[in-house]
């Protein structure tokens, strides 16, 4: 063993990391599908947007992998291994409206967020210093694009009040187009 961690801890704690490590693939490729896939107004904007996103999910996979090699185990060695492990849903539909992907890549990337937490506690209680420190960044990485990802899918309903306040909400703008421009 290559680590003095304690090795129900380190077995454990691979078994974490390589099961997120699986999700960060299939969120890659996903993330990737979307950006070739994507249309609509704003093409520009979220086809570079997704192939931002992709660039920074896929730095993570050798960081979580070769994490895994340190500690003394092994990690992924395939794409049926990837298919076995992840949690993150595939999207294999022809067409996805530009809204939906980008909702969609939103609460994937939460998800990722809160399953890293999770891993994150675990890893540190093992005493994996190392590890934690990696999934904090990383989470600190996928909240941030979580973020984005909701700007940007609430674009399509954001309407200019005549006082000049910008309204993000489907009932807000359903209320402007009735003609109800209560403060909200
Ligand atoms: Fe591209």
């Amino acid at each position: 063993m290559p680590s003095d961690l304690a090795a129900t801890a380190t077995r454990d704690i691979s078994g974490a990391l390589n099961a997120l490590l699986a999700d960060i693939f299939a969120l890659y490729l996903k993330t990737k599908n979307f950006h070739w896939h994507m249309s609509g107004p704003h093409f520009r904007d979220d086809h570079l947007l997704l192939d931002e996103q992709a660039d920074q999910i896929f730095a993570m996979t050798d960081v979580v992998a070769e994490r895994v090699r340190k500690i003394g185990h092994v990690t992924l060695h395939s794409m049926g291994e990837i298919s076995r492990l992840q949690r993150v849903l595939d999207n294999d539909a022809v067409f996805v409206t530009p809204q939906d992907m980008l909702a969609e890549l939103r609460e994937d990337n939460g998800t990722l967020a809160r399953r890293m937490r999770e891993a994150h506690a675990m890893i540190e209680a093992g005493g994996d210093v190392a590890a934690s420190s990696i999934l904090e960044v990383y989470i600190d990485e996928a909240e941030r694009r979580a973020w984005f990802l909701y700007e940007s899918s609430h674009r399509a309903t954001q309407l200019m009040r005549p006082g000049g306040i910008f309204m993000r909400s489907r009932e807000a703008a359903s209320r402007a187009y009735s003609g109800d421009l209560r403060p909200n």
